[in-house]
Formats: C-alpha cells, structure tokens, sequence
C-alpha cells in the first residue's frame, strides 16, 4: 500500500541515527538514490526526506504541522516546552511576528554595534592570557551582547554560568546520557532566573526599554488578548538569547575555515563586501550545525507517487541538502566563490530552515546571524591576530551539535596593528 517508496526494513533505526548523526538521512539517500525513504524511528513509522523540492514540501503549511512533531526531550532541553517552535496556524503566525519585530534593519544594526564593543572588549581581556578557548569564549561575548540588546541586566559574577548555560541548551539536542542532562538542567536554571525577571518587569520593578525583546515578551499579547505565561514569556526570551550565544559555534567554524583556506585571508582584506558575505554563507552551507527537522503530516496525501499518511513524523534533512551534488557543484568542498551565482532560492541554502520566515518556521534570526558571522569574520582577520597551535579540529558527523574536541584554542592574541 505503500507505493514504491524505498523502504528500510530494520525494526528500528534510532540507534544507527545517533551513530550516523548529520549523515543519517544523506547517507541513506545516496545508497538508495532517492529524495525520500521510509525508515522507523523512536517505535514509529518516519519519513525522511531531502533536496530541493522536498524542502519546498516540508515548509507547504496546509500538509504539515509541527504539533506532535517535536520529541519532548528537544523541548525540555533546547527549545522550552510548548513554545513557537510547536506552534501552528494564526496562533504561530501571530507569535512569529512578535519575533519578526524585533528585526527591524534598525534594531539589528544596533546589535552589530554592541556585538563589535564585546569584540573588542573581549580581545583585551584574551590580550597576555596564554591560551584562549574560542567556543566558551565566543559564546561569553555573545551572550553579552544579546543580553544588552534583548534588555536583560548582567552581572559580572554570573555573566559567564549563564552564557555556559546558553550554551549547554544547545550541546543537548542531539545527545543521550551526561551531555544531555546538563541542557536540561541549564534549561531549569535559565527558565527560573528568566521568569523572575519577566515577573520584576510586570511589577515595574525593573525597567527595559520598548523595542527590546524582554519588553516584547514581557507585555506581548496573544490572540486571545491575554499577556503570556510568565514562564512562557521567559522561554521566548530565551529563543532569543540562547540561539545569539549559538552562534559561538559558527565563530568556531569560521576559525576552522580561515586556518583550513588561508588563502581567502588576503581575499577578505581586498575585496571586502562580497567576499565576506560569500564567506559568511559558505560557512553557514558547508559546516554541520542543524542536522534535521520534524513535521507531522496533517491529512493524507500524494507527492510524486509517494503517500504520506495522517499523522506521519517527517523528517527534512538540512544537512544533506546543504551538501546535495544537485544542488551544490563540488558540494563537498569549501568555495566561497560558489556564491557569486546563486539564484537566492529560500530551499537550497537551509541551515537555518527553508520557506518565508513570516509565515513558516524559518529562523527568525538568520539575518542577525549573518550580519553577527561578517562582524566576527572582521575582527578574525582584521582586528585581532592570532596563533592557532596544533590541535585536533575535526569535526566527526556523528557528533550532534558538531564541535572540534579542543573547541579552537588559540595563543597570543593581540589587536591588529
Ligand atoms: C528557528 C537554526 C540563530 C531564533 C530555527 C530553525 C533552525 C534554526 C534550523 C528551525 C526552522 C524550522 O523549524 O523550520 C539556527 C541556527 C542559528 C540560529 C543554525 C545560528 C546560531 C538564531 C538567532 C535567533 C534565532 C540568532 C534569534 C535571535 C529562532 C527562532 C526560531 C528559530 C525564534 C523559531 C521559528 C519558528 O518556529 O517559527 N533556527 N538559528 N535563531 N530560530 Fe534560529
């Protein structure tokens, strides 16, 4: 009944998921010549599927939904529970634009600002300190720059615990055991110290200036004309805190890129705008961060002859389809200059999800990523300089989130002269 759809006939492929990790889904459609399988994962029936016009299905939001679709354990440790990430229909559109707002070209360019202070501020304190650790370092100055932005007061003796925390949400998703624990614990400490927060606002006992996210999701009114839950109000906010301090991981990639090509150095000090920016989406296309997505099918239907049932968990695979030879000419190899003549297509370049993130569930912060990755990108070929001592910075495809297991020590920092 199930058409010609390829098939795995394993009784369960979880375990073989987080052994293939980023590769799972690619691997198996490269082995079966297909953009679609069906395989079993956590006791269920799943879909995976990849390429082109699988991601342009995937984000058709009358065929699918994300109800039902996210594992608990994702929302207990990376997302919060019951947050936009789960939402659908008016209620979601309603909720992305809240999002939506505080992206305004204004604002973000206000975050650039902020970003390069904490740049500099950061490169002072690295100037003399022997070895760096670039991940943890990373993360602590963005996470300084997005608390400042998003109107969240800091204090100096836990401004670094918190950052790890940020950080630990996200090192949780695709982890079982220790790793996984500590996200949800990070998440249980940041959830109580944001609610707190949210509640001092409500109370006037603190101020945040409108336009910030913490006013947003302090006095945000749902559909109903309700305020949020204080404890959903503190979710939000981290949904915007938590995914800045991730980009710590693409700093990191950056780094491994420029000390893997050297030769684009000199590139990005001549010809400043463009290759930066085909830098910046080169490592965003090439380095593994967002290894899948899930969906849940909403009523039967057919696509290309294959039948997708009711309430079937679909899988997108991001990765692959970042690395798809279809899409992608020497898609395995580092090429910036790839980007000169890309036809800007919202399904191809999917690391941050595909679609119109107005009305879909395409990151709501890919712009502030981008402009973030071009600051960083800056100051890591022109502002600072650096010694990288040898080190193991291979990052194994079956680590989710991929990370360099000396997570980028560098020496001898100094601001450029
Ligand atoms: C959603 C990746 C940075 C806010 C997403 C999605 C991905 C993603 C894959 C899900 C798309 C989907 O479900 O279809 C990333 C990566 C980032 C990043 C790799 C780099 C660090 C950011 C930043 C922000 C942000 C900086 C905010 C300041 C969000 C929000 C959603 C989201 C609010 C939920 C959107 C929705 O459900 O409608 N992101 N993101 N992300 N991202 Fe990002």
């Amino acid at each position: 009944q199930q058409g010609q759809t390829p098939q795995e006939h394993t009784p369960d492929n979880s375990l073989a998921l987080l052994k293939d990790g980023y590769d799972f889904i690619f691997k198996r459609r490269r082995e079966m010549e297909t953009e679609i399988f069906r395989t079993r994962l956590l006791g269920q029936p799943a879909i995976c599927i990849g390429g082109k016009d699988a991601a342009e299905l995937f984000y058709d939001t009358s065929k699918f939904q994300r109800s039902g679709a996210i594992p608990k354990r994702i929302q207990k440790s990376l997302f919060g529970e019951n947050a936009i990430q789960t939402m659908d229909g008016d209620a979601h559109r309603h909720r992305k634009m809240l999002f939506m707002s505080l992206m305004s070209r204004e604002r973000l360019d206000v975050f650039m600002q902020l970003l390069a202070q904490e740049w500099e501020a950061a490169i002072g304190r690295w100037e003399g300190a022997g070895e760096v650790e670039l991940f943890g370092e990373s993360q602590e100055l963005l996470h300084r720059a997005a608390c400042r932005w998003a109107g969240v007061p800091i204090e100096e003796e836990t401004v670094r615990n918190r950052a790890d925390d940020m950080g630990a949400m996200v090192e949780a998703f695709g982890a079982v055991g220790p790793r996984h624990a500590a996200g949800r614990r990070a998440r249980r400490r940041t959830e109580e110290w944001l609610e707190g927060f949210i509640l001092d606002l409500r109370a006037g006992e603190f101020k945040a200036d409108e336009g910030t996210a913490a006013y947003a999701m302090a006095f945000h009114r749902d559909l109903q004309d309700r305020e949020l839950d204080s404890r959903m109000a503190a979710i939000e906010l981290i949904n915007i805190v938590r995914p800045i301090v991730a980009i710590g991981r693409y700093v990191v990639f950056t780094a491994i890129a420029l000390h893997e090509h050297p030769e684009y150095r000199e590139k990005l000090a001549a010809d400043e705008g463009k290759y930066r920016q085909w830098f910046v989406q080169e490592t965003r296309r090439y380095y593994p961060f967002t290894p899948f997505l899930g969906a849940s099918v909403i009523h039967d239907f057919t696509w290309k002859g294959h039948e997708f049932e009711e309430g079937t968990m679909v899988l997108l695979d991001v990765y692959g389809t970042t690395h798809d030879p279809a899409l992608w000419d020497e898609a395995d190899k580092f090429k910036p200059e790839r980007f000169e003549n890309w036809g800007g297509s919202p399904f191809d370049l999917i690391p941050q999800g595909g679609g119109d993130p107005n009305s879909g569930h395409r990151c709501a912060g890919e712009w502030l990523t981008i402009d973030a990755m071009r600051v960083s990108l800056e100051f890591l070929t022109n502002r600072m300089a650096y010694d990288v001592p040898e080190q193991d910075l291979e990052l194994s495809l079956s680590r989710m989130p991929a990370l360099p297991e000396s997570r980028f020590v560098i020496t001898n920092v100094r601001l450029a002269s």
